[in-house]
């Protein structure tokens, strides 16, 4: 598995810490910045996240700006993906049993690195449940079916 990370300034700090994470774990993934010291538009490092996604070149997605709910508002805007803020291990562990989380939000001005790094140890295990909640994501997919142009 792939994973694409971005950050703007905000959470550049815990994307650094989780990326040494992830790299530690052997994991894969591509950073798509920002760097030290700018101070950036999350939307815009957001974007280039989540063209990797949506292209097949990253699996999932990790992004972090100051509480993880920019990144998500624009993550969201892409079809098939279900970003999810998560702010503890529960939180994470159901956006991935439960809503099949394809993008985890990250808040680097609401987190400290180890509550970060639970919350991304947890997404990254816990597998979709499937049954009920297939339904469910069924009908999101729908609901972005009708309202998506092509
Ligand atoms: C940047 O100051 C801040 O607005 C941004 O990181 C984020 O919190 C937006 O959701």
């Amino acid at each position: 598995m792939k994973i694409a990370v971005a950050s703007d300034h905000a959470g550049f700090d815990l994307k650094s810490k989780i990326v040494a994470f992830l790299e530690e774990k052997g994991i894969a993934y591509r950073d798509f910045g920002s760097g030290p010291g700018q101070t950036v538009d999350y939307v815009d490092y957001g974007v280039m996240a989540m063209d990797s996604v949506v292209s097949g070149e990253c699996d999932r997605a990790i992004l972090f700006c100051g509480t993880g709910i920019g990144m998500a508002v624009v993550a969201n805007k892409y079809k098939g993906i279900r970003a999810t803020p998560c702010w503890n291990p529960f939180t994470a562990q159901v956006s991935r049993s439960h809503n099949d989380s394809n993008c985890l939000t990250l808040g680097g001005r609401t987190l400290s690195f180890e509550e970060a790094v639970e919350i991304v140890r947890t997404w990254l295990e816990t597998p979709f449940e499937g049954g009920r909640h297939q339904r469910r994501v069924a009908k999101i997919l729908e609901v972005e079916r009708k309202n998506f142009k092509p």
